[in-house]
């Protein structure tokens, strides 16, 4: 078996909050990820794919094709965005480093053209790092909407 992979980079904000929490639990559990507006990151995705080398071709996967494919269902969704409010797929979704793994495995899994998604491995920054290998975890989605009033401030 051959591990490839490929290495993407976007740039977003997220908050990290739960809004069935207070503002008192929230700021005890996220502080200062929980800033009000929101913070950002330089993330690093790192894509592996296992598989054999084709015999024709000696690929796993065209690296090409997984860049294309990769830009098109997570890069380009995610990149210069507000990961709370501003992708579809990650609505609801406490943004942490390790959720985001795993929303962005489902958007991958089953859409390779060759070989089998092995890990999504994510660098929130130089120090923080999450790495998921597909087991099943059920991420919960919460309602948001509330959580956008605060203080007189209405986004
Ligand atoms: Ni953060």
């Amino acid at each position: 078996m051959i591990f490839v992979t490929r290495k993407a980079q976007f740039s977003a904000s997220h908050r990290l909050f739960n809004p069935t929490f207070s503002e008192e639990q929230n700021e005890a559990t996220f502080d200062k990820c929980n800033n009000f507006f929101g913070h950002g990151h330089n993330y690093v995705l790192e894509v592996t794919v296992k598989g054999l080398p084709d015999p024709l071709t000696g690929y796993v996967i065209d690296l090409k094709q997984l860049k294309r494919i990769l830009d098109e269902r997570i890069v380009d969704k995610v990149d210069h965005k507000h990961l709370n409010y501003d992708v579809d797929f990650l609505h609801g979704i406490i943004p942490t480093v390790e959720n985001l793994c795993v929303a962005f495995w489902q958007e991958l899994a089953g859409h390779l053209p060759s070989g089998e998604l092995h890990a999504i491995k994510l660098w929130e920054s130089d120090h923080n790092v999450a790495e998921y290998f597909g087991a099943p975890i059920e991420i919960p989605r919460y309602a948001i909407g509330q959580e956008t009033q605060r203080q007189g401030v209405t986004l």
